[in-house]
């Protein structure tokens, strides 16, 4: 049965204009999604599209006001019984944050597929097209229900958990790392290998006015404590970008020791971007850090801000870090 697929273009790369077939120096936002759409195979007998413009930004100039919106909007038509899916188009830079922002936050009954290009629309071989037309036959899939938010790239599907930009030039551009990819898109075929390691629980966003500002402290070699002062009264929650297994200074510990009850919530993720941070007696004993799991800095920080929306009850905040 033909499935009823809504399009939403946000911008980037997949929507760019260059020198004629060249791969750099172009123009975000050239295209809307209408013109996209026009140069894909046909989909007839597969979906049906409507399709808007959210706005058309470069993701790195994203901004939470965008991204709220974009879940809201998300919300919006998948709560219709006419839609059956979502597919969102964005650049590639921080697809990885709203592709785990939307899967904390729609509903999971219905399909959600994110997909961008690393090539702008008029290179000679550009890789948008056959993203976003996989995109949409993977959002008609049955087996895509249920998984949460999904992210197609170059015939791979990702989880949007733990999908990450791994190249910054080359059109193979994401992996999730430890758990690889979910399957893969043979055509307009897909083909899964294993499902999402954790649950999407639908953060409701309709009463949300404002994302609570999450800041990242990047630890690194003579990184000064001052940092932790600016964002002291700035920021709702910060996450340390700590080495190794998430560890940092002395001089940061100290720092956050001696201004506990002034810091906002602090969850400690690792700059490493791969393998686990765990609670740790040598760390975390009377200190006040929430252990972000499997999920890097940049993860980390959409979960916080998400929970922070609800709670700044720290027991509670450590159980979401434990559950998504
Ligand atoms: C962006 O993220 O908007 C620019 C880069 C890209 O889409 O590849």
């Amino acid at each position: 049965m033909t499935k009823h697929i809504h399009v939403i273009g946000t911008g980037g790369t997949i929507s760019a204009a260059g020198d004629s077939g060249k791969t750099t120096s172009y123009q975000a936002g050239a295209f809307d999604a209408s013109q996209l759409l026009e140069g894909l195979p046909p989909l007839d007998g597969i979906a049906d599209l409507t399709y808007e413009q959210i706005f058309s930004v470069a993701s790195e100039s994203l901004t939470n006001a965008q991204l709220l919106q974009l879940g809201q909007r998300v919300q919006e038509i998948l709560a219709d019984d006419a839609v059956d899916g979502v597919v969102v188009s964005h650049g590639t830079d921080t697809l990885e944050e709203t592709a785990y922002f939307l899967h904390l936050t729609a509903p999971s009954d219905k399909t959600l597929v994110l997909t961008g290009a690393m090539r702008p629309a008029t290179a000679s071989s550009a890789d948008g097209p056959m993203n976003l037309y996989q995109a949409i036959c993977l959002a008609t899939s049955e087996q895509a229900v249920g998984m949460g938010a999904l992210v197609v790239f170059s015939d791979g599907i990702y989880a949007g958990r733990e999908v990450q930009k791994t190249s910054n030039f080359r059109p193979q551009a994401f992996d999730s790392r430890d758990l690889g990819c979910l399957g893969y898109l043979r055509e307009d075929q897909a083909y899964f290998l294993q499902g999402p390691t954790k649950a999407s629980p639908q953060f409701d966003l309709s009463g949300v006015a404002r994302l609570p500002r999450v800041d990242i402290a990047y630890y690194h070699v003579g990184a000064s404590a001052d940092i932790l002062d600016f964002f002291k009264d700035r920021s709702d929650g910060i996450v340390l970008a700590g080495v190794g297994t998430g560890n940092i200074s002395q001089d940061w510990a100290s720092y956050i020791k001696s201004h506990e009850g002034q810091l906002p919530p602090i969850v400690r993720s690792s700059r490493v971007g791969n393998g686990l941070t765990l609670y740790e007696a040598s760390v975390d004993e009377g200190m006040p850090f929430i252990p972000s799991g499997s999920l890097p800095p940049s993860k980390a920080k959409i979960l916080l801000s998400l929970v922070l929306t609800q709670t700044q009850d720290p027991q509670a905040i450590r159980e979401a870090f434990e559950k998504y």
